[in-house]
């Protein structure tokens, strides 16, 4: 996966990036991370990058020329290149697309548009936007957290980056179900015992077990997924 952000708050990225697994991912090139501070595209001494929006309305909107600059110091014509916006208004990120996104990564670098205050002017929108996208509905101050969560979800899809052997369908949402509950060390603890199948060393009976679990805990928690699949 690659990915170049633009973003007003770089050490915020830089400090998610760190994080253990990814920095490992990094540097043994599977993933290529680029961070790009809009500030330093700035014409002017305040070296402010926003304005009031036209007509009226809360807060101020970041310049499309200030991001057009910023955006052409990465863009590629020799590379193929998606260029997210970060934004309430996108299509929301579920696990299918994640998987869909991780799949596409392997011919695409991403530019991720983290935006902030009230959102930016529609017009860069419209010229060097490919896609919207929003991790849920609710409004962030900025696209940075949506733009690790998608950095975050995608990665896990990239072989080799989860550092073991567990493959991320195996997490919950594995055939679109929630995961069967888990339990480790001590096995009695507070009078609360682990359920026995799971100490069995029966993996057949583990199996069945973990399945059905699933399944209760989908139906219990998120009955809406069961739908989804259509299940009753
Ligand atoms: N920016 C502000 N709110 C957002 C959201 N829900 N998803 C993605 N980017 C955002």
């Amino acid at each position: 996966m690659k990915a170049k952000f633009i973003t007003l708050f770089p050490e915020l990225i830089q400090s998610y990036l760190k994080d253990a697994l990814i920095s490992k991912a990094t540097a043994a090139g599977l993933l290529h991370f680029e961070v790009v501070n809009l500030r330093d595209f700035t014409d002017n001494k305040y070296k402010s990058v926003d304005d009031a929006p036209f007509g009226g309305g809360d807060g101020m909107l970041l310049r499309a020329d200030i991001l057009e600059k910023a955006l052409k110091s990465v863009l590629d014509t020799e590379k193929n290149q998606t260029v997210i916006y970060f934004s309430p208004q996108g299509q929301v990120l579920t696990h299918e697309k994640v998987k869909a996104f991780a799949s596409s990564a392997k011919d695409t670098e991403f530019v991720f548009i983290c935006g902030r205050y009230a959102g930016i002017d529609q017009r860069f929108i419209d010229t060097y936007v490919d896609l919207e996208v929003s991790i849920g509905d609710y409004i962030l101050s900025g696209g940075e957290l949506a733009a690790l969560v998608f950095t975050e979800t995608v990665s896990r899809f990239i072989p080799g980056t989860l550092g073991n052997s567990i493959s991320s369908d195996e997490d919950s949402f594995k055939d679109g179900l929630l995961e069967a509950p888990q339990f480790t060390r001590p096995q009695l603890w507070n009078e609360l015992k682990v359920p026995e199948v799971l100490t069995s060393g029966d993996h057949g009976k583990i199996k069945t077990w973990k399945d059905e679990m699933s399944l209760k805990v989908t139906k219990e928690k998120r009955p809406d997924l069961l739908a989804k699949k259509g299940h009753k």
